[in-house]
């Protein structure tokens, strides 16, 4: 059990609980009541510090959450249907009736709170009428997973106003299928599994077969070092297609290979052996690289952390980076010219993060000289004519929790 589960159980025990009746009874029942009728979730966005493309290869991921959240207020409603609003959205406030959802039938944003609402009911979970309403700060299109924010704080919020008690794990897969089933964006289960599962001060390694999840610590400040979060504004879009054509070549490979998954390609050399004489062979063979070479940057990396040598991260960072450019074909410019700067202004090592196509990088930086670091990613992007990047320090935060 994940410490998280364990704290999330000890809440559910301490609520459940009947505690003697004394003076406070009253106004307890009455929050208990009121409980039962709203009830507000916070969910973080994240970074991944390495294994990226590899979560929907049955690999190796590491993820921190964020200082960023979205926040879910969920509240029974009589009449059958779902009201969205957004602190955020200038588009109209949805209006649906909860019975009619099905894939296809609501756009935009308003789409990812419909779709946790449809798994709900999919999955037996009848939730009758509610309104939503949300509000957060993870920035938009920049690849810090905006969107598993909002599924996770809804679906954690739901989940408690229904009194469901779903281990956060659970919550994560139901987010995840909102994604994949009703907005149509095939994604893995990484971003969805740290905003439920993060815990402060610590990386999330997660094995994305078995969902084993461990909370690595993440002491970068004891090293002199931090890790600094640039965001390139470059907007990124999973729904363009892209990311499913990266997907569906990886299992393409894993069928030509007789592998379930790329996880489970454990001779390398042959793998691209084999897939070398065929047509689209050269294209497989580097996605594979990526795949196999990343899942083992990340046992690396999650070794050097435990071994307390969080330096050895730069190289290996680095590393990921040139795989994701030159083999898997996710960065931009903007990406590259970032990580090039940073390294050459003494960051020990820099990567995109996330599923790539624009979207934000990190880098590994002595906590010193962070202030030169950015400085040169600036005067990079203004000599190539970029907008002006955004910079802020990755500061590895607790997951979804109840607020309200
Ligand atoms: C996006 C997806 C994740 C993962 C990353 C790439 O963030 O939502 O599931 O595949 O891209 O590592």
């Amino acid at each position: 059990m994940s410490e998280r589960e364990g704290s999330q159980r000890e809440r559910g025990a301490t609520r459940a609980g009947r505690p003697a009746p004394a003076p406070g009874a009253l106004s307890e029942e009455r929050a208990q009541s009121e409980r039962e009728v709203r009830t507000t979730w916070r969910a973080p966005g994240r970074v991944n510090l390495i294994g990226e493309h590899t979560d929907y290869n049955d690999g190796y991921v590491l993820p921190l959450a964020l200082p960023y959240a979205t926040t879910a207020a969920v509240e029974r409603r009589g009449d059958g249907r779902l009201a969205v609003h957004s602190a955020q959205q200038s588009e109209a406030d949805a209006l649906l009736a909860v019975a009619d959802l099905e894939p296809g039938s609501v756009d935009g944003w308003a789409a990812y709170v419909a779709g946790v609402v449809w798994v709900f009911r999919e999955a037996g979970h009848e939730p009758g009428g509610i309104t939503v309403t949300v509000d957060g700060d993870v920035p938009q299109g920049a690849g810090l997973s905006s969107s598993a924010a909002l599924e996770c704080s809804v679906a954690a919020a739901l989940a408690d106003l229904l009194g469901l008690g779903l281990p956060p794990a659970e919550l994560a897969l139901l987010a995840q299928r909102a994604e994949n089933a009703f907005v149509g964006v095939p994604s893995g289960v990484m971003d969805q599994m740290a905003s439920m599962l993060c815990t402060e001060a610590h990386a999330l390694f997660l094995d994305c077969r078995s969902l084993r999840a461990e909370q690595v610590p993440l002491d970068l400040a004891s090293a002199g070092l931090a890790i600094l979060v640039v965001d390139t504004r470059t907007p990124h879009q999973l729904t363009d297609g892209a990311y499913a054509r990266r997907r569906k070549a990886c299992e393409q490979a894993c069928a030509i290979l007789g592998v379930p998954a790329l996880r489970d390609v454990t001779d390398l050399y042959t793998a691209l052996a084999r897939l070398g004489d065929l047509p689209d062979g050269a294209e497989l063979r580097r996605r594979v690289r990526h795949v196999v070479t990343e899942n083992d940057r990340v046992l690396a990396t999650v070794a050097a952390l435990r071994a307390g040598r969080p330096a050895e991260l730069g190289p290996l960072m680095s590393a990921s980076h040139a795989s994701l450019r030159d083999d898997y074909e996710v960065t931009v410019p903007q990406l590259d010219v970032a990580a090039a700067a940073a390294e050459e202004a003494g960051a020990l090592g820099a990567r995109m993060t996330g599923a790539g196509f624009g979207g934000c990088m990190l880098a590994l930086v002595p906590a010193e000289g962070a202030g030169a670091v950015e400085d040169a990613v600036r005067a990079a992007y203004r000599a190539e004519g970029f907008a002006e990047p955004g910079f802020f320090p990755a500061v590895p935060s607790g997951g979804a929790h109840r607020i309200g």
